[in-house]
Formats: structure tokens, C-alpha cells, sequence
């Protein structure tokens, strides 16, 4: 079955999609993006990650190349077009094609690429094994709130995981605490057995799957603390998990060479992550 890809009004086979060379977000990295995950032929979470998009672009100053409505029946058709049932739907929008220089140009119409791609997700092994992760410095600038297509220092911590066979990195600020992964948030259960997260601010991705975890806790009657923590702490933490559009609710059951808990996915871990993939699955509403 053809592979589309929806490139500037036209959907193109996927090895045909391109994109012009003066693109901005070739030559200096300049847009945005999303990666909303599909799960049973429905995305998720689909309006906080459009409001995300939303809001990635004005702190940019790029304009909508269309409206949203449009967007959305959009990213519906390639869906569709694609036969995604599990899977996700990535799309970026970038400033647009001009002669290279660095100020923004007036008055050029924004690009936008959508792809999909087909991914077992639900049968993927981390779900219930749970993941190592190592912990890196974190060498990003001071807007990590906005999702740009700017992310060489997360594939080169992302890399870096890889080559010491894990599956994150956790970044850690100036004074020791961890700011998030390359590619998604970081929570631990402490020793003294409470659920903390970084506060959204400059330094981190507001998650959306951060986000409706909150939701899930609340409603599940489980305190958590927005509270940024040490690698100390996550190392004689109880449990930790990552959370991701791509991840969902990822135990980790190693941090550099230490061991959390018993090595393997935490009794909370595992009840959130159940939650929240009933949440996706569209067998649990929240209020
Ligand atoms: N990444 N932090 C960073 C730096 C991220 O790139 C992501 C998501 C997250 C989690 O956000 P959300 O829950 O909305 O997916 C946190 C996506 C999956 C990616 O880059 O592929």
C-alpha cells in the first residue's frame, strides 16, 4: 500500500515529499513541530497538542499557513489515506521559504509537512520491562517550553543513550536536578514515596502525556508534587517512569549503574501506566 505524505497542500508519496532548499527549517532550523500518537484508529489527545502547536507558533511569531479546522481535517485525511490504526501522525510547520538570511522574512507563507507512521506500540517490550536510562548535562538553551525542530542536543543525548545501551537521557541542570529526557518527562517516586515531576517552566516541554497524567492522578485520587528533583534522588528513588506521546508511561528500572528499586516497573508505575493506556485506548474518560 502507497505511504503518503502531505507537503504544502499536496499529499505525495512518502520517498517523493520534499521540501525546497531555502526552507527555513532547513538552513537554520526555524519552525515547529507535533507527534500526536494514534491507538485504535483514534489520535490522542489531539486538541492539547494542536493548543501546544498553537502556542509554539505565536511564541515564534510564525503564522498559521491555514486555519486549524483546515489542519485538522488535514492530519485526518493522511490517517486515513495511510491506514494508521497504532501508530502516530508527526507534523511540522516552519517559517517558510526565503533567501538565506538570518533576521525572519516578511510576508512568506509558512511550510507545513505532515507524515504518518505505523508502530506496534501496545506490544512493544519497554512497556513491561521498563528501560535504563543515563543522565547527561543539559546543554540546551533557555526555551525548552516551545517544541521547536531545533533538537541536535536532544539526538546527541539521545545517541549517547543509545551507544550505552539505554533508552533516554536524562538531562541535569547547572545545580544537579534533572530538567527531562531528550525526548520526554521524567518523574520518580521518592523514597519517602511521593510522585514528583519538574514544574513546567522554560526548561522543560509542557507534555502533554505529563499532563493528562495529572489529569488521571487527580481523578485516581493520587497526590503528585510539581517539584524538581536531584539525580541523587532518582537514584535511591523508589520507582521512576518517563512520559511521552511515543513512550506513553515508560518504566525505568535503571539510572546510570544504579538500580531503582527491585529493576523492575514499580506497583505505580504500573497502575499509571494501565490507567493511561485505557485513557488512550478510550476506555477511561476523565471529567
Ligand atoms: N517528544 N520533552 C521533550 C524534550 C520532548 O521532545 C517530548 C516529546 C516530551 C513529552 O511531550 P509529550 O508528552 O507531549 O509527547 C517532553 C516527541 C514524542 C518527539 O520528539 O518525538
Amino acid at each position: 500500500m502507497a505511504r503518503y505524505a502531505y507537503v504544502n497542500g499536496r499529499y505525495v508519496p512518502h520517498g517523493e515529499g520534499a521540501v525546497h532548499i531555502e526552507d527555513r527549517g532547513f538552513q537554520f532550523a526555524d519552525g515547529v513541530y507535533e507527534v500526536i500518537p494514534i491507538i485504535n484508529d483514534r489520535m490522542v489527545d489531539a486538541g492539547a497538542h494542536l493548543d501546544r502547536l498553537d502556542r509554539s507558533l505565536s511564541e515564534l511569531g510564525i503564522s498559521w499557513p491555514t486555519n486549524r479546522r483546515v489542519f485538522e481535517l488535514v492530519m485526518a485525511e493522511l490517517i486515513a489515506r495511510n491506514r494508521v490504526s497504532e501508530g502516530l501522525i508527526y507534523m511540522q510547520i516552519t517559517r517558510g521559504v526565503a533567501p538565506r538570511d538570518h533576521k525572519f522574512p516578511k510576508g512568506v507563507p509558512a511550510s507545513i509537512v505532515m507524515t504518518t507512521k505505523r508502530v506496534p506500540f501496545l506490544s512493544q517490550k519497554k512497556l513491561s520491562d521498563g528501560v535504563k536510562v543515563i543522565t547527561i548535562p543539559d546543554i540546551r538553551w533557555t526555551r525548552c517550553d516551545i517544541k521547536t525542530i531545533s533538537l541536535l542536543p536532544n539526538c546527541m543525548g539521545k545517541t549517547a543513550a543509545a551507544e550505552a545501551g539505554a533508552y533516554e537521557a536524562w538531562q541535569v541542570d547547572r545545580e544537579g536536578l534533572v530538567t527531562e529526557g531528550t525526548s520526554s518527562n521524567a518523574w520518580i517516586v521518592t523514597a519517602d514515596d511521593k510522585l514528583l515531576t519538574r514544574p513546567a517552566s522554560e526548561d522543560i516541554l509542557r507534555g502533554v502525556t505529563r499532563q493528562t497524567l495529572m489529569r488521571i492522578a487527580e481523578e485516581e485520587g493520587l497526590s503528585y508534587t510539581e517539584q524538581a528533583f536531584s539525580v541523587e534522588e532518582a537514584k535511591t528513588a523508589r520507582e521512576a517512569f518517563v512520559s511521552s506521546a511515543t513512550s506513553f508511561i515508560t518504566p525505568v528500572v535503571q539510572i546510570d549503574d544504579v538500580q531503582i528499586g527491585d529493576g523492575k516497573p514499580g506497583p505505580l508505575s504500573h497502575r499509571l501506566q494501565n490507567w493511561y493506556l485505557d485513557y488512550c485506548a478510550g476506555q477511561k474518560q476523565l471529567a
